[in-house]
């Protein structure tokens, strides 16, 4: 993984000069746009009557800022057009107005490495009297640093360890979406309780019928006999996992979007999760057993190098103008 090293020892220097610049820009650890303003990110408040809080009534989504670069803004503001379509919320701007004030977030902050959110939520309106038409749909957005939902070194060397659940089943599509990115994570986060008490970090959650579906935050993905498999139901239809997908096809590998039953985790060759908050993370142990012989496998290495590799093409990202 010698480009990765390069990729990632290049960032901590980035992570140091922006701790640099926090010094006299109040945005460099985060920035929210909130009611028509920019704020720093810790001063930035909710109404407590938005249904968004209530009753989480919103969606939202999450893309990456690598390098000075937005990646795959479009498809992530495409997934969040989808995802308001299917909860009758309306974007509240346009989308050229909301990249627009996306960057311009960015460049106010001057990270370089972000994670931004833009959350939609239904606004202040008695749960009772709600028709979608009469709600006026509230926008709120913020980046804040680049988060790693596994520690760089890990992904690098060790790999993580994972469980699949035992006390708690992913909610099913029937009772909600799971391809509308949102925040309702009772089971999610029941599941990653359920880790630490296992002694693992991530869990992943099945369908309740024997199937992997996702965990807290991520998709998952096998790879078993050259072929990458990845669940097609009971999961975001994740960013993350998309660009996977795209790199393996260049890699010549053949792909499954399908059932992925649980047992194929414990007798596959390779095992990650990926995210937009972290990337290709290798999963080394599961359920207390090395996952195949236990070290980072040849396929994830090759996708997590071409995974980064991606951020610096030009067809897939956004510059930032600091
Ligand atoms: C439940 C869930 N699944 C999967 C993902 C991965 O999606 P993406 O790769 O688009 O970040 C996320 C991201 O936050 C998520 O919350």
């Amino acid at each position: 993984m010698a480009s990765l090293d390069a990729v990632f020892s290049a960032y901590e220097s980035r992570v140091a000069e922006l701790e640099a610049r926090a010094a006299t820009n109040p945005f460099a650890r985060g920035i929210a746009w909130v009611d028509g303003e920019f704020v720093p990110l810790h001063q930035a408040r909710v109404p407590l009557l938005d249904q968004g809080f209530l009753h989480c009534d919103l969606t939202y989504d999450a893309p990456a800022v690598w390098d000075g670069r937005f990646f795959r803004l479009d498809d992530h503001i495409s997934r969040l057009e989808a995802s308001c379509a299917k909860l009758r919320l309306r974007l509240p701007i346009p989308r050229e107005d909301m990249k627009r004030l996306l960057v311009e977030m960015i460049s106010r902050s001057e990270m370089r490495d972000a994670l931004a959110q833009m959350m939609v939520t239904r606004g202040i309106i008695d749960t009772r009297q709600m028709t979608s038409d009469k709600a006026v749909n509230n926008l709120y957005m913020f980046a804040k640093p680049y988060v790693w939902a596994m520690r760089r070194d890990v992904q690098q060397t060790t790999g993580g360890s994972a469980v699949v659940a035992r006390t708690v089943r992913r909610v099913p599509p029937g009772a909600m979406d799971p391809t509308v990115k949102n925040l309702q994570w009772g089971d999610l986060v029941r599941g990653m309780f359920e880790a630490q008490d296992r002694g693992a970090t991530y869990a992943l959650l099945t369908d309740g019928d024997g199937n992997l579906t996702e965990g807290p935050g991520f998709n998952v993905v096998l790879v078993d006999g050259g072929v990458i498999y990845t669940p097609d139901r009971g999961c975001l239809m994740g960013v993350t996992r998309d660009s996977v997908l795209r790199v393996a096809k260049g890699l010549g590998l053949e792909m499954r979007c399908e059932f992925v039953p649980v047992d194929m985790a414990y007798r596959c060759d390779e095992l990650f999760i990926c995210t937009t908050a972290g990337g290709v993370m290798p999963i080394t142990t599961l359920d207390g057993q090395a996952v195949a012989g236990g070290e980072i496998g040849p396929v994830t290495k090759s996708i997590m190098d071409e995974y980064w590799a991606m951020h610096y093409d030009d067809t897939h990202t956004l510059e930032v103008k600091y």
